[in-house]
């Protein structure tokens, strides 16, 4: 099964929100969501990066909900609207990366001298409102989101947000607020940290 049609069927069977299809449609049609790398030069750094990551996020998170709520991984179902935001989370919190990572230019790089140090992208941002920030306003713009699932995409980097240099308290207070900021936080850390390093490794 394709990536694209693994992030396909886990949106389908887990997300019945009013408006999931109206998202769904905007990130086909209207953005390189399928096809985008991660990053500039680091964690997938290729075409496709982004859904490879996601899909990693959602495993892992999906994990860390189960070894809680059964002691063990396991592919029972959780509760509905556990899988619905499990789903939502893993899948979206990096919505905010669609657009923003453009192909280098290596002929200027060629041309201005040190092509080692080129990365294979570049990043560009035209909606320039913070990382966690933008997903949330991306995704609640098409679709209502939980309390509790705003408060994980908003602060899903925890402590490396740079806003959380200026004043940590709200990052504590959503952690306080819900279990779901940290879950989120420790799957993507995971899926950034683990899989996709024994992956660039292979
Ligand atoms: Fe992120
Ligand atoms: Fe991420």
């Amino acid at each position: 099964m394709s990536r694209k049609a693994e992030f396909l069927k886990i949106w389908t069977e887990r997300v019945r929100r009013d408006h999931a299809d109206d998202l769904l449609e905007w990130l086909e049609r209207e953005t390189d969501f399928f096809e985008a790398p991660a990053s500039t030069r680091h964690h997938g750094a290729h075409p496709g990066g982004l859904m490879e990551h996601s899909l990693n996020v959602y495993h892992r998170l999906r994990a860390i909900v189960c070894v809680e709520t059964y002691g063990t991984i396991t592919s029972d179902l959780l509760a509905e609207d556990v899988e619905e935001t499990v789903a939502i989370l893993g899948l979206l919190h990096d919505v905010c990366k669609v657009g923003v990572y453009h192909k280098t230019d290596l002929f200027k790089a060629i041309a201005e001298g040190d092509l080692a140090a080129v990365a294979p992208y570049e990043f560009r941002d035209p909606l320039p409102l913070g990382h966690g920030e933008k997903s949330l306003y991306l995704i609640q713009r098409r679709m209502d989101l939980e309390p509790e699932e705003a408060m994980a995409i908003r602060w899903h980097m925890g402590a490396y947000d740079n806003a959380v240099k200026g004043d940590g308290r709200a990052l504590s207070a959503a952690m306080e607020a819900t279990p779901w900021v940290w879950r989120l936080h420790q799957a993507d850390m995971c899926a950034a940290w683990v899989d996709e390093r024994e992956a660039a490794e292979e």
